[in-house]
C-alpha cells in the first residue's frame, strides 16, 4: 500500500471531509461514512471545497480517485486497504467502531485513528489484531496543514508504521513518527503555547488583540519558517540557556484552565461556533468572512513554503 486503493473515512464531521478529499486527490476510491444522514449530506460541499482548495494549493495529483458517500459502516470498510477513523473524541465509541472494522475488513488492511489524545494501545485493547492499528493525528484543517503525526500504540507492528509513513508520503504530506505520550507533540506544544498566552491576557500584561499581534508576527510568522530546534541554534544555545534559567520559573504552570475561558463556556461562549467567545462576531456572515481569510492565509503560506 502507497496510496490506497480504497479508503475508508468514517466520521463525517470537521475533519472527515478534507481527510476524504486529501486521498481522493491522490487517486484512492474513498467511502466516507457517518451515522447521520444530514451530517454527510454536507459533506458533500464539504468535500468539494476542500477539493477546490487542494487545485489551489497545486497537491499532489494522481487519476482514478473519487469520494462516494455512506451511511452504512459495512459497505464503507468493505475491500477497504486503509481505514481512517474520525468519529468523536470518545473511548468507548472509538472501541466499539474500531471491533466493528476488525469484523469486516481484509486482515492485512491497516486501521487508523484521527485520535488527538486518547491513547492508541486502549483503543486497540480489546481487539484480537491490536497490531494493525495506528494513531494518525491530522491538523486541522486536514486538506491543508501538511504535517501528520504517525503515532504506534504498544503493539502496534513496526512495520504497520512504516507502511502509513509511505502512504503519508504519497499524498504529499509530511509524516512525524512519536511514541505515545498524552496530547501528542503537537498539541503539547499549542497547549503550552496557549495557557501562557491566557495567563498573561488574564493578567492584563498585555490586551488579546495584542497578544494575536505579538504571537502571529513574533512568534508564528518566524515558526513557520524554521523550527523550534534550528531556531535554538540561530538564537544561540547559550542566550537560551541564560534566559530560560530564569524566565522557565516564571512562566505559567497552573493544572487548571484559566477562568478566562472557563467563565465564557460556562456562560455558553463557545467561540464562532455561537458568534461569541474570545471575541464577538456580529453574524454567521461574519464568521464565514474570519473562516475565509483564514483559509486564504493557510494557503498562501503554504504555497510561499512550498516554493522555497
Ligand atoms: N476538529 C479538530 O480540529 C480535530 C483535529 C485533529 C483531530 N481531531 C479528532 O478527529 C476526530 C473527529 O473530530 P471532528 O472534529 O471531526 O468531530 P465531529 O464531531 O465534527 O465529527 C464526528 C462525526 O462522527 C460522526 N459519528 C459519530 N458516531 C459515529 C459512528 N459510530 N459511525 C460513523 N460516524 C459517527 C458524527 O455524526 C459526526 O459527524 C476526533 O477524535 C478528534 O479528536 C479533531
Amino acid at each position: 500500500m502507497t496510496i490506497p486503493k480504497t479508503t475508508a473515512v468514517i466520521g463525517a464531521g470537521t475533519m472527515g471531509p478534507g481527510i476524504a478529499a486529501t486521498l481522493s486527490r491522490c487517486g484512492s476510491t474513498v467511502r466516507l461514512n457517518d451515522i447521520d444522514a444530514g451530517v454527510l449530506e454536507r459533506a458533500k460541499a464539504g468535500t468539494e471545497l476542500a477539493s477546490q482548495i487542494l487545485g489551489r494549493l497545486d497537491a499532489p495529483e494522481a487519476p482514478g480517485g473519487s469520494v462516494s458517500f455512506e451511511l452504512d459502516v459495512d459497505a464503507a470498510c468493505e475491500g477497504a486497504d486503509l481505514v481512517i477513523e474520525a468519529v468523536p473524541e470518545r473511548l468507548d465509541l472509538k472501541r466499539e467502531i474500531f471491533a466493528t472494522f476488525e469484523r469486516v475488513v481484509a486482515s492485512d488492511a491497516v486501521l487508523a485513528t484521527n485520535t488527538s489524545g486518547i491513547p492508541v494501545t486502549d483503543i486497540a485493547a480489546h481487539l484480537a489484531h491490536p497490531e494493525r492499528v495506528i494513531g494518525m493525528h491530522w491538523s486541522n484543517p486536514p486538506h491543508v496543514i501538511p504535517m501528520i503525526e504517525v503515532v504506534p500504540g504498544e503493539r502496534t507492528s513496526p512495520a504497520v508504521v512504516d507502511q502509513l509513513v509511505a502512504t503519508i508520503k504519497a499524498f504529499g504530506f509530511s509524516p512525524v513518527v512519536e511514541k505515545e505520550v498524552p496530547g501528542f507533540v503537537e498539541n503539547r506544544i499549542l497547549y503550552a503555547i496557549l495557557r501562557e498566552c491566557v495567563s498573561l491576557v488574564e493578567r492584563g500584561v498585555v490586551t488579546q488583540a495584542d497578544m494575536d499581534t505579538a504571537v502571529k508576527w513574533g512568534i508564528g510568522y518566524k515558526l513557520a519558517v524554521i523550527g523550534p530546534m534550528r531556531l535554538l541554534d540561530m538564537a544561540g544555545l547559550d542566550i537560551y540557556q541564560s534566559v530560560a534559567s530564569y524566565l522557565n520559573k516564571d512562566l505559567c504552570n497552573d493544572a487548571e484552565v484559566s477562568p478566562l475561558v472557563t467563565d465564557r463556556t460556562g456562560a455558553g461562549k463557545l467561540g464562532m461556533k455561537t458568534l461569541g467567545g474570545m471575541y464577538e462576531y456580529a453574524d454567521q456572515d461574519d464568521v464565514n468572512a474570519n473562516r475565509s481569510r483564514i483559509a486564504a492565509g493557510l494557503v498562501a503560506v503554504r504555497k510561499t513554503l512550498q516554493a522555497l
